[in-house]
């Protein structure tokens, strides 16, 4: 049985993100919303060796929960290289790869401490994508740029 098998074992049923950035499962928990109401089982394996890529890799698997692309592409955002395998009994019914939307909502903040989005007014950030590689984002309300160090750095 390969290293990894001992660590995390197949699923019968639910998603299993593959190939995420090492050491950012735990961001991928939050990108997702599993919390600690969360009561279905999940497995994060952080750090675990790649034989393909020779390199760690972190793996999240969520049972009987069927990811769907909407939910995935906000994790491009840390870990563009993610594959999710939709399991169904046992077997990948689906891999999907996750591609960057066009804009983010609500989910990163603004690094200038003078936008709207940090004051007390009711205003979510919101930010538009200007690169893909390496990743910028510019926020909509103040027009900020934001570099993808800045935004690894906020999970
Ligand atoms: N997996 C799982 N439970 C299953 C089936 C698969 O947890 N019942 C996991 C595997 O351990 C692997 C991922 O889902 O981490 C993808 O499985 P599979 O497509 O069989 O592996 P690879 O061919 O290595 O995938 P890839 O080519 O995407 O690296
Ligand atoms: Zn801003």
């Amino acid at each position: 049985m390969p290293e990894l098998e001992l660590k995390v074992r197949k699923i019968r049923n639910g998603s299993v993100i593959d190939h995420i950035r090492a050491g950012y499962g735990l961001s991928v928990l939050k990108i997702l919303g599993i919390t600690k109401n969360n009561t279905k089982p999940v497995a994060v394996a952080m750090h675990v060796n790649s034989p393909k890529i020779n390199q760690p890799k972190d793996i999240v698997k969520v049972e009987n929960r069927e990811l769907k692309e909407h939910e995935v592409n906000k994790l491009a955002l840390i870990a563009p290289k993610a594959t999710i395998n939709i399991i169904r009994e046992y077997e990948v019914v689906e891999k999907m790869e996750v591609h960057l939307p066009d804009k983010i909502y609500d989910l990163i903040k603004c690094i200038n401490p003078a936008c709207i989005t940090n004051t007390n007014e009711p205003t979510k950030p919101v930010f538009t994508i200007i690169s893909k590689e390496p990743i910028k984002l510019k926020c909509n309300y103040c027009k900020k740029d934001i570099e993808e160090d800045a935004i690894l750095g906020q999970f």
